[in-house]
């Protein structure tokens, strides 16, 4: 679960090192919803469905799974400086976007505990799975002597408020990339194991599945509320996630494609394997999906790949902030023009591949 402009504080264990990444608007961003409007959802065509997942969750396959065994003791100041920094800026993202996802669903859980149990229990176990993530992903960071101040972020932390609706799309698109994500990392690295040079990776596998779980319980979720993806509002905000889910990893991965080189990944195959994989999977609940083959896509989202770069280095010029937002507005509209030009591609209707609920 993604995304705040409220980051926690990268603590330094040791006092030489400084932290590696910046606020920008591409960076984690956490959520906030009407949990009454949520406890008042009636599930009942879906229950079953629902219940079979809360089963899988109570069952916790990966209860045994995050343990630090030998792999882990060994120092990794063999890294140099630049691996390093990408290094403590991957997994610093992960651990935020990770206890992003439990802070939103410990408290859908907390709210419709007396209300609606089934869900409540389901958010429960789901906060549980994202809390283990993310404390695996900050004990790995104390590898790199850093640490994330998480009881920064619980007190300090400021919400995006979504509708219900715009939470189950957003979240289950996250948890599905997620999953994709992970899984994609974990068989290259499978198939290429001389680049497995940290061991954070052999966990992926079983993590991948909690997300994708987590992804079908919204899946299940929405299939409850069928109203909710059969109009013609739901097709427009649905392009509208997709889009914007893909084009922020797209801008943030290629950003950072020196971690991915480090792996032995090209950023970009990577981005749209997962995207390729995520839009599809999306069209078993989603009434549309996007045109991925459309020659436009890419191009444009390259367009604002290098608007991006521009922008990063007028930020960081020295000259005065009238001139620089003189010399970014052009830029600005170019990406604006460039993203609704993305939206405005005909979508591909998925209606004949749902299930008999809608
Ligand atoms: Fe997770
Ligand atoms: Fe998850």
């Amino acid at each position: 679960m993604v995304n705040t402009l409220q980051k926690p504080k990268l603590k330094e264990l040791h006092p030489n090192i400084q932290s590696t990444a910046k606020e920008t608007l591409l960076t984690p961003r956490f959520y906030t919803t009407d949990f009454e409007a949520l406890a008042k959802m009636d599930i009942s065509i879906n229950e079953e469905e629902l219940k079979a997942i809360l089963e899988e969750f109570r069952t916790d396959y990966n209860r045994y799974h995050f343990i630090r065994r030998g792999e882990f003791s060994q120092t990794w100041d063999h890294f140099d400086e630049d691996t390093r920094k990408l290094f403590v800026e991957f997994l610093e993202r992960s651990c935020t976007a990770e206890f992003s996802g439990f802070l939103l669903y410990k408290e859908l859980g907390r709210r419709l505990k007396n209300k609606n149990p089934i869900l409540a229990e389901c958010f429960l176990l789901m906060s549980r799975d994202e809390a283990r993530h993310a404390g695996f992903l900050n004990k790995a960071l104390s590898d790199f002597n850093m640490t994330l101040d998480l009881g920064f972020l619980t007190k300090s932390r400021s919400y995006t408020f979504f509708q219900p609706k715009f939470i189950f799309y957003a979240t289950y698109l996250s948890e599905k990339i997620g999953y994709w994500r992970y899984i994609t990392i974990y068989r290259h690295l499978e198939n290429n194991p001389e680049n497995k040079i940290y061991p954070i990776f052999n966990f992926f596998e079983n993590w991948c599945q909690d997300e994708n779980r987590h992804g079908d319980f919204f899946d299940a979720i929405m299939k409850a509320n069928p109203e909710i993806l059969n109009d013609w509002k739901a097709r427009l905000w649905c392009r509208f996630f997709l889009l914007s889910v893909f084009a922020t990893m797209y801008f943030n991965d290629t950003q950072r494609s020196d971690f991915y080189s480090a792996i032995g990944l090209n950023a970009r195959d990577y981005d749209k394997h997962v995207i390729e994989k995520t839009n599809e999977v999306a069209g078993r609940v989603f009434p549309v999906i996007l045109n991925l083959k459309d020659p436009k896509f890419y191009e444009r989202l390259e367009i604002c790949v290098s608007n991006n770069a521009k922008l990063r280095e007028i930020d960081s010029s020295e000259q005065h902030y009238t001139l620089k937002f003189l010399r970014k507005l052009p830029i600005l509209v170019s990406n604006a023009s460039q993203l609704l030009k993305l939206y405005l591609i005909n979508p591909i209707n998925t209606e004949h591949l749902q299930g008999n609920i809608r």
